[in-house]
């Protein structure tokens, strides 16, 4: 069934109006106080699971930076990898008896390993975002998290109060640029990690201080040209959707007018011609207090998917897909008869999310695995979903093929680990032949990067971080991107292990 066209608001002005409304915030303003953060220890919990499960040290907290340090190194660095690989994750999770709820309400912490000379050189900083900065000075908890509510908390004027900048970090220009997703980028020092300033999306251009703290996600799609595509999810079920230079000016924006109440929507895709916003099956509880709690599935409600051009950010059409959920979209493209062709890590409801929680916070839960899915949008509006029954997570392309066929795709999958992922994996998404690493029961598995060193797929590499459990080390793992299967080509060590992170990008020097 086909759903009626949106009203779109195109203008500043419009956006302008839209931006400053009174934003029902994903965090609540000053709380009352709360018997979860008085009565209920999780980090109690938490170190007793701990104790049963050494698996669980990948979510322990982090009490400072890393200092630079060299890894060892076993077999050989490819030379032509020059540059860094760069990762954001949630670090800060516990402050004095509070330990957040949950995982996503972390401080982020930027990752640098830097290929240098036949070295990698790691080194970690916290994002000395205002929060983290405040918090730390007073070695406390000040600002209630989604989930978790601090007595006596300070107020939160609008969520750039407690933007935690920890789920990505792209290069924009000179700078690069730290993700959240339910408020402004943060913009970082590229040589000392450093934080500079939030980032206010429609300075120096036309749009002036109007777009100033909305919604900025952490999965932007960078086009053939180095322009940056995005969207952000408004509380007020807009959707606001970004084209920007590669330098970061702001060209073009639209707020579309879903109506979403799901409450999250993560990532999203671009085609040559297409933005692609995919909205899951979700809604949210109106009787729970948490923002991550209050978020559940509807196993009635169709997954949307709303079809805009990439040249004016207007809806031309819409699809219904079958109830389900997703974090992340490996690819889009369009075919030469008009089918737009996506991936998808699909899962059959929205468990995963509760699973994270479950975790900093010591319960038992249970194996919630997405399944890579090939969906096709005929412009006759029928649907056609395929099924390539392989548990998926992290998808991941070569960069430049962003919006266009990829023969491939790299991501993590799960064989024996129930906690997090074990393999990396790549798949012919023509053949659905798949070739994958499986590093065993003892890894805990990160998103893994592939890096096209001549513009092309021959001679490519693949690169990922892994949490090795029984040593407590983190390691650094380079494959041939054509032999994957093969195991690492070289393996990077760290003495101690860093907490799992969420996603990160190479960046060539
Ligand atoms: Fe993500």
């Amino acid at each position: 069934m086909k759903l009626s066209r949106r009203h779109f608001l195109k203008s500043a002005t419009a956006v302008g109006a839209v931006a400053s409304m009174p934003l029902a915030l994903p965090v609540g303003a000053k709380s009352a106080k709360s018997a979860e953060s008085t009565i209920v220890n999780y980090k109690s919990f938490f170190n007793k699971a701990l104790a049963n499960d050494p698996r669980l040290i990948g979510f322990s907290d982090v009490n400072h930076d890393f200092s630079l340090k060299s890894m060892v190194i076993e077999g050989k660095l490819p030379e032509q990898l020059q540059g860094s690989l760069l990762r954001n994750g949630p670090a800060k999770l516990e402050r004095g008896d509070i330990r957040y709820r949950h995982l996503f309400e972390g401080d982020g912490m930027i990752q640098q390993f830097r290929f240098i000379d036949g070295k990698v050189l790691h080194r970690g900083r916290f994002v000395q975002t205002q929060k983290y900065r405040e918090e730390q000075k007073a070695q406390r908890f000040l600002y209630s998290g989604p989930d978790t509510k601090i007595d006596d908390s300070l107020s939160v004027v609008n969520n750039d109060t407690v933007n935690t900048a920890n789920t990505n970090i792209i290069p924009v220009g000179d700078e690069l640029w730290a993700l959240w997703e339910a408020g402004s980028p943060t913009r970082i020092d590229k040589q000392t990690l450093g934080y500079k300033e939030l980032v206010e999306l429609g300075a120096g251009s036309r749009y002036g201080d109007k777009l100033k703290g909305l919604p900025f996600s952490a999965h932007p799609k960078i086009d053939s040209n180095g322009d940056i595509f995005n969207f952000g999810l408004h509380s007020s079920g807009h959707i606001a959707v970004y084209h920007l230079k590669a330098n970061g000016l702001m060209k073009n924006v639209a707020l579309i007018n879903a109506n979403y109440r799901g409450g999250m929507m993560h990532d999203f895709l671009i085609t040559e011609r297409h933005v692609l916003l995919v909205l899951p099956s979700l809604t949210q509880a109106p009787m729970t207090s948490g923002y991550f709690e209050k978020i559940q599935f509807d196993k009635n409600l169709p997954m949307r998917v709303l079809v805009l051009d990439k040249n004016t950010l207007s809806e031309i059409k819409s699809y219904e897909l079958p109830p389900g959920f997703v974090f992340h979209f490996g690819n889009a493209w369009l075919e030469k008869n008009g089918t737009i062709c996506f991936d998808a890590s699909l899962y059959q409801d929205a468990d995963v999310l509760h699973k994270l929680s479950k975790i900093m916070t010591g319960q038992e839960h249970q194996e919630s695995r997405a399944k890579l899915v090939f969906v096709s949008l005929k412009t006759n509006g029928q649907v056609e979903i395929n099924n390539a029954d392989i548990t998926s997570e992290f998808p991941r392309i070569l960069p430049h093929l962003t919006g266009h066929k990829n023969q491939h795709l790299y991501h993590l999958s799960a064989k024996e680990n129930a906690l997090w992922s074990d393999s990396v994996s790549r798949v012919d998404v023509t053949t659905g032949k798949q070739e994958s690493y499986n590093y065993g029961s003892d890894y805990l598995v990160e998103e893994h990067v592939p890096i096209a060193i001549k513009g092309g797929e021959k001679g490519a590499f693949v690169m990922g971080t892994a949490l090795h459990v029984p040593s407590k080390r983190t390691c650094l793992n380079v494959f041939e991107a054509d032999n994957l299967a093969a195991g690492p080509i070289a393996r990077a060590w760290l003495p101690y292990h860093l907490p799992l992170g969420f996603h990160g990008n190479f960046v060539a020097s």
